[in-house]
């Protein structure tokens, strides 16, 4: 049977720990072996992207794959070709597609006519790829002990958050999401995220008040305010200001905090340069080991 990587929920918490895990032993090359051997992987892209795309053409060269990168434009699909003959066209020729694009049902479709796996690489829904490797990066520093540590998510209740939240249920982690009123993530994700806490000991508290949330918590995490093919209005701006990343709002964390943010960021909005440069190690970190868990994604569906 093909697995589909669409949402986390689409991997058991046993399978999500093994990626951890996996991604870790890739990491110090204790797995150098070549997984994606003669194996061709397209990469399907409608959005720019700096680490999901360049991670993922090397995670799969370096895995002895060949990846095949496939801008919209240049598809027929952007002359209006239906998603479904675009998918069951490109499931002759791939073993895998990796998708970006703006909308979730649009994924969801060409996944049901695809005959090999799909990954989700963002859409306007969730972030998988990111957020499954972001656990890796805090189980790299945390340990056994990130099922008790405190994270905290700050900002707009999007794409990214709305994956936090499975994850928080898929992991069994403890998160606090601190989003205003109107930017909340979406309840469809929450439930998901909550259902699964009910089996892994996970726990979720959503807020619109950031000092809560940032209240001795080990892990403070934001991303942008304006995602990309979303509208910029003042209106949000201004609702999301007293959710910035800064010195003042990281005093109310531990002192050993640790700031995570899954880039691009927009200094100046969502993190001050001054964080961001304190965390920059970190921040990139982050950014590195989306190579080393897409590695142990990719073995693992291929
Ligand atoms: N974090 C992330 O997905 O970055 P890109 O948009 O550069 O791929
Ligand atoms: N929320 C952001 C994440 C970018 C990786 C966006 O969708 O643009």
């Amino acid at each position: 049977m093909i697995r589909h990587f669409i949402d986390l929920w689409d991997i058991t918490p046993e399978e999500g720990w093994k990626l951890v895990l996996d991604a870790e032993a890739i990491k110090l090359s204790k797995d150098k072996e070549k997984h994606l051997l003669g194996k061709k992987v397209g990469l399907f892209f409608t959005k720019p992207s700096t680490r999901t795309r360049v991670s993922f053409e090397v995670a799969i060269v370096e895995l002895g794959g060949h990846s095949v990168y496939l801008s919209e434009q240049s598809l027929q699909i952007s002359r209006g070709e239906d998603i479904k003959d675009t998918a069951r066209t490109l499931s002759r020729y791939l073993d895998c597609v990796v998708i970006r694009t703006d909308s979730h049902k649009k994924l969801e479709e060409y996944a049901k006519h695809s005959s090999v796996p799909v990954i989700n690489a963002l859409t306007d829904m969730s972030h998988p790829c990111q957020v499954l490797s972001d656990v890796f990066t805090l189980y790299e520093t945390f340990k056994e002990d990130i099922k008790r540590i405190k994270i905290a998510y700050v900002g707009d209740g999007n794409n990214v958050c709305n994956t936090w939240l499975v994850a928080a249920g898929l992991f069994g982690l403890n998160l606090f999401v601190a989003t205003p009123a109107g930017y909340e993530p979406s309840s469809y994700y929450y439930q998901a995220g909550e259902d699964l806490c009910k089996i892994t000991g996970g726990s979720i508290y959503l807020t619109t008040n950031p000092v809560e949330a940032v209240k001795d918590a080990h892990v403070v995490y934001t991303d942008v305010w304006v995602s990309m093919n979303q509208e910029r209005t003042e209106e949000k701006i201004q609702a999301l200001m007293p959710y910035q990343v800064n010195e003042k709002l990281l005093s109310y964390a531990r002192s050993d905090v640790k700031v995570m943010h899954c880039l691009p960021a927009k200094k100046g909005e969502e993190i001050t340069e001054e964080v961001f440069e304190r965390f920059a190690d970190f921040i990139f970190t982050q950014a590195e080991n989306r190579l080393h868990t897409q590695k142990a994604l990719l073995k693992f569906l291929l």
